[in-house]
């Protein structure tokens, strides 16, 4: 089989080369994936089965994720230094500190307190979208949900959501031109993101509020606190890693469900499926299509030998699908119990922080949709981002009666 599994326009087309990573599971599941001279694309080894990403996951001391900080090409130094400094892009034992610092204001508890919150803001948008004479699903319901709610989380006021929402679109659709008029847009959105998150510390430091911002900016327990530089980048990663995933998650499991009607239709007579619901469908879109990770040492993944510094690519859209762990892994069952997808990642230091917030946010959504628009149905072909890391939709045209 021909593989390739860097071309955008692959996953422009299927969200993920699910034919080449089925392949690849039975045939070479730590596959030596070539580069691409043209886009600056080095080698690397493409990890596809459950178990192998894994072990990649867990083991932070074999597989680094400071070393080689971007997920293909090499990026410049500038760029590199504030990466650097950012906990998705840090080892244990820096990573630990910082990641402790964050946990405590993403507690399940914490989260548990936003549902209310989060179906006020799901009830709304569906009535705002009543009043519309055309709906995009991405547009109108799946983008404003996530980027209401971190607002909220941040206590961005109402003015700004524009602004942030520009902003995330643009940092994550660096290689889609609807989305980034040039590859510098995305820095320039960063470097935006970044001071308003110093002023909004500074606002927060004057006028501490009940909110989660000010929790952050306090010392914990043991007195440590994170820094400026790293409040910053803390809210840099919250408004990428929290707005277009979960968006792409509630977008991508609208569309299962048009492609899927009987699943729909389990729905509507059984809201209360919405929990095993979400988690489907994180199992089924892999909002997050891949990761990546440096070697740290000459090591072996399931059999294959692995030199230190080569660069690991695992494949969480492939893990998702992995005929070893899952019964049918190809349908689409919003019932499946259990369902350990790794769609938040494979476990370890990493582990998606956002993972409670992201669940609740799809159950109450696909609740209330359920409940209110049971007659929702798909109007015109769904249009998918054109990048490999994140499998996302930009329009999804959609009749609510
Ligand atoms: C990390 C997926 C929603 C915040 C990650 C990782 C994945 C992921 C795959 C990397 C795991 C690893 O490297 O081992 C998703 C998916 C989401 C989602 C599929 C929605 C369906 C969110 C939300 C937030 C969030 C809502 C925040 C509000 C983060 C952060 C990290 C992360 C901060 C880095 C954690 C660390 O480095 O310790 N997520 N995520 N995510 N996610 Fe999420």
């Amino acid at each position: 089989m021909d593989i390739n599994l860097v071309d955008q326009d692959l996953y422009a087309r299927d969200g993920a080369p699910h034919d080449q990573l089925r392949w690849l599971r039975a045939n070479a599941p730590v596959y030596r994936h070539e580069g691409d001279a043209e886009r600056d694309w080095p080698r690397f080894w493409a990890v596809t089965r459950h178990a192998d990403v894994v072990h990649v996951s867990r083991r932070s001391d074999l597989f680094s994720s400071s070393r080689r900080l971007s997920l293909f090409n090499e990026m410049p130094e500038e760029q590199r230094e504030l990466q650097r400094l950012m906990m998705l892009n840090q080892d244990p034992p820096e990573h630990t500190r910082r990641r402790s610092l964050v946990n405590r204001g993403f507690t399940p508890r914490m989260m548990g307190a936003l549902e209310q919150h989060i179906r006020d803001i799901c009830h709304a948008l569906v009535d705002e979208a009543k009043g519309m004479p055309s709906v995009d699903f991405v547009r109108d319901i799946a983008a404003p949900l996530p980027l209401y709610v971190i607002c909220e989380l941040l206590g961005a006021p109402v003015e700004d959501r524009d602004k942030i929402f520009n902003w995330s679109n643009q940092m994550i659709g660096a290689d889609d031109p609807d989305y980034a008029a040039d590859p510098s847009a995305g820095q320039n959105a960063a470097a935006e993101v970044y001071a308003y998150a110093n002023a909004l510390a500074a606002e927060r430091r004057e006028q501490p509020r009940e909110d989660i911002v000010t929790k952050l900016l306090m010392p914990d327990a043991a007195g440590e606190t994170l820094d400026e530089n790293e409040f910053d980048l803390f809210v840099l990663l919250l408004v990428v890693a929290g707005n277009e995933t979960t968006r792409n998650a509630a977008s991508g499991g609208m569309l299962a469900f048009f492609e899927h009607p009987e699943q729909w239709r389990r729905l509507v007579a059984d809201p209360a499926l919405a929990g095993t619901a979400a988690d489907e469908i994180v199992r089924w879109v892999s909002p997050v299509n891949l990761f990546r990770r440096t070697a740290t040492a000459d090591t072996v993944i399931g059999e294959q030998e692995v030199k230190e510094d080569d660069k690991i690519v695992v494949f969480y859209s492939s893990a998702n699908r992995d005929e070893d762990v899952f019964a049918d892994p190809y349908v689409f069952d919003i019932g499946r119990t259990p369902n350990p997808h790794i769609g938040f990642g494979g476990g370890g230091a990493h582990f998606c922080l956002g993972n409670h917030l992201a669940k609740l946010e799809l159950r109450v959504l696909f609740e209330v949709l359920a409940e209110r628009l049971p007659n929702l149905a798909q109007a015109g072909p769904a249009r998918r981002l054109r990048s490999n890391f994140i499998n996302g939709i930009k329009d999804l045209p959609v009749t609510l009666a």
